[in-house]
């Protein structure tokens, strides 16, 4: 299938959405929106394009996709690493403190803008959907590495289209080290794998389908898009044969609604150490781990007590509403009823081998004080609000540059916001995102009881730019707004929500 004729599968898959995020691009584009300034020395330059291709995903006819391709310009090679055959990636491997340039060439035909989830960068560097380019265009970005190491990732942030154009393949890992995850010693090389799991819908001649999302119906709209099967990397499964030693497994769930619930398939418990932000202070054993959209997780996994030739799996069991009810229709159906189900997904199979020893788990792994709240500190609450079959944050919805009174947040300030998932006719969880910071979650109140078994599963205690805020809850979260004055958003990340509009600016002046 030529690729006029994919897209028209794709925008008639889409619905309404594509089309009315096109038109609405159009005050906000230029042909180049930021040329490269000379006053900048970058020690990494990278190309990085959005483009159609095609790749054998499925067994039979190949799969139209939309993907980035990267390379590098200027430092070193493996700053741009591509996955063969996958529409994910390529990963992006940067050090704290490097100074990078990126060329964005939109060759896709929507417009795109590529934003650095996690990464804390100036306001112009940031992917802000009024910075979206039209097919064709170029955006330049510069900006420092100023995180601590961890596994951050770049996604499209066009307003509107974001959920169609991450479905469509465009997301990456955006992988930054630095000396103190040098000094714990983690898993290198071939042992530190990169996992995006995505859940994706294929017709029958292979061609992805994102009908759920806009034109799925109105309970369609307001959940989100649920696919029939679990990708890791774009792919049923990854195998490692002859696993031996510790790995280091980072897992980022880049679907555009759905939760999993990831565990051992021996039930062994799983070690995580680094979530959203980096690090943890130290590992912490966990029965599973539940992993919302956009959140990451990082696992140290080791087989050395288990026998030469098992095989052990990572799998993923898909919550499509947090393992919550959806209201109206949880009344028929019951709390924890899937919906829209996909099977569980073994998507990480490792055959245990012989061969290197283990490799001794740090017990400790990074400088991370306890969250406190300083006394005086400023609060604001959000609440996650159902409008007319839309969803909104204080009853008020996207507006591209809009910033209303409770949304202006003085530079150098740390701040607990309050996200309030209370009230709605339609019980759902929501990700919460912000952009421009991390943050650390302080409490979540009012879990309802059939929820709290959850929380066991949850990486609270790092690092975090995404909480997972569950029906009922209220979840508190510690932030500072100390490095750059600008415009920046916070959204859910449930990309259907955020392409509804449950999205808005902040102001930092
Ligand atoms: Cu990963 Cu505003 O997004
Ligand atoms: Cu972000
Ligand atoms: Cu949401």
């Amino acid at each position: 299938m030529t690729m006029d004729a994919r897209r028209r599968h794709f925008l008639k898959a889409a619905g309404a959405s594509a089309v009315t995020g096109a038109l609405s691009f159009a005050p906000w584009s230029n042909m180049t929106a930021l040329a490269a300034t000379t006053t900048f020395t970058p020690d990494v330059e990278i190309e990085l394009a959005a483009l159609p291709d095609e790749l054998q995903l499925l067994p039979g006819a190949p799969t139209a996709v939309w993907r980035y391709v990267g390379r590098v310009l200027k430092g070193p090679a493996d700053a741009v690493q591509s996955l063969p055959n996958s529409y994910a990636g390529p990963i992006l491997r940067l050090r704290t403190g490097q100074k990078v340039r990126i060329r964005f060439k939109n060759q896709i035909r929507q417009p795109s803008i590529v934003h650095w989830h996690g990464l804390i960068v100036p306001e112009q560097a940031d992917g802000h959907p009024r910075h979206a380019v039209p097919s064709g265009g170029e955006y330049v970005y510069e900006f420092e590495v100023r995180n601590r190491a961890g596994s951050y990732w770049f996604h499209p942030h066009p307003h509107g289209d974001t959920g169609t154009q991450v479905y469509g393949g465009l997301a990456g890992l955006f992988l930054v080290s630095d000396d103190e995850e040098r000094a714990a010693r983690l898993p290198e090389g071939e042992r530190d794998i990169s996992i995006v799991l995505a859940d994706r819908t294929f017709d029958r001649s292979n061609q992805l389908v994102y009908e759920s999302a806009m034109g799925g119906g109105m309970m369609g709209g307001m959940t989100g898009f649920f696919g029939e099967r679990i990708l890791a990397n774009g792919r049923p499964s990854l195998s490692f044969p002859s696993a031996a030693g510790a790995y280091r497994v980072r897992l980022l769930n880049g679907s555009n609604s759905r939760i999993y619930r990831i565990a051992r398939s021996d039930r062994k418990p799983l070690v995580a150490i680094a979530s959203d932000g980096g690090l943890l202070a130290a590992p912490v054993t966990k029965p599973f781990l539940v992993l919302g959209p956009a959140e990451r997780a990082e696992l140290w996994i080791d087989f050395y007590d288990a026998s030469s030739g098992s095989k052990i799996a990572l799998v993923a069991e898909p919550l499509d509403f947090g393992g919550a009810g959806m209201g109206m229709m949880g009344g028929m159906m019951g709390r924890g009823t899937r919906t829209q189900t996909a099977a569980p997904s073994s998507f990480a199979q490792f055959t245990v081998g012989h061969g290197a020893g283990r490799q001794k788990l740090p017990e400790r792994l990074a400088t991370l004080a306890p969250a406190q709240i300083p006394p005086g500190t400023q609060r604001r609450e959000f609440a996650l609000t159902q409008g007319h079959m839309r969803w909104g944050i204080n009853n008020r919805t996207f507006q591209m540059e809009e910033v209303a009174p409770d949304e202006r947040i003085r530079f150098g300030d740390t701040e607990v916001w309050e996200f309030s998932n209370r009230n709605s006719m339609m019980p759902m969880p929501h990700p919460m995102h912000i952009h421009g910071v991390q943050f650390r979650v302080i409490e979540r109140i009012g879990t309802p009881p059939d929820l709290q078994g959850m929380q066991a599963g949850y990486l609270d205690g790092g690092v975090k730019d995404t909480v997972l805020v569950q029906p009922g809850e209220r979840v508190r979260v510690l932030l500072s707004f100390k490095d750059y004055r600008g415009l920046f958003l916070y959204h859910c990340h449930n990309l259907v929500h955020e392409d509804m509009g449950m999205m808005r600016n902040y102001r930092v002046a």
